[in-house]
């Protein structure tokens, strides 16, 4: 079931969400089908007004091949020195890119759909996407990035 997507400057975008207990498979559904239907390649959970610490990320299917991917409870172990910059934009922020600064490659643990203790190393845009969806679990938004990019 899509549903409907917290815009800014609505408060739950700014909460620190909570570490989950169990995974919620259909609020993972949910958040899949919500932001494929708003075109997006990444949703956090307080997007959707559950402050959790569960987001959703498909970095691919905008190329024409879906890699579906949900992290709960995600910790990101090492960040590279080294940066990249991109433009990001943000669903809960429409027409309003921002210039942000990231690690370059960064290695996380989070618990999969299914439960699954996961440990990962991403790296370009995959990367930066796990960094903004990690940063809406903290409630920081790209706009608090602007002035240092
Ligand atoms: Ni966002």
């Amino acid at each position: 079931m899509i549903r409907d997507i917290v815009m800014d400057p609505d408060p739950r975008l700014r909460m620190l969400c909570a570490p989950v207990l169990g995974v919620d498979a259909e609020l993972i559904g949910d958040m899949f089908e919500t932001m494929y239907g708003a075109m997006g390649r990444g949703l956090a959970a307080p997007q959707v007004g559950v402050m959790s610490r569960v987001f959703v990320m498909d970095a691919t299917w905008k190329a024409g091949e879906a890699s579906p991917m949900a992290f709960v409870n995600p910790e990101i172990l090492w960040r590279s020195a080294e940066v990249q910059v991109n433009e990001e934009g943000c669903l809960s922020i429409p027409d309003r890119p921002v210039l942000v600064t990231r690690p370059a490659r960064i290695e996380v643990m989070w618990l999969s759909e299914s439960g699954a203790q996961r440990r990962g190393a991403f790296e370009g845009f995959e990367a930066a996407c796990i960094c903004h969806e990690m940063d809406h679990l903290d409630g920081v938004l790209i706009l608090d990035h602007e002035a240092a990019a």
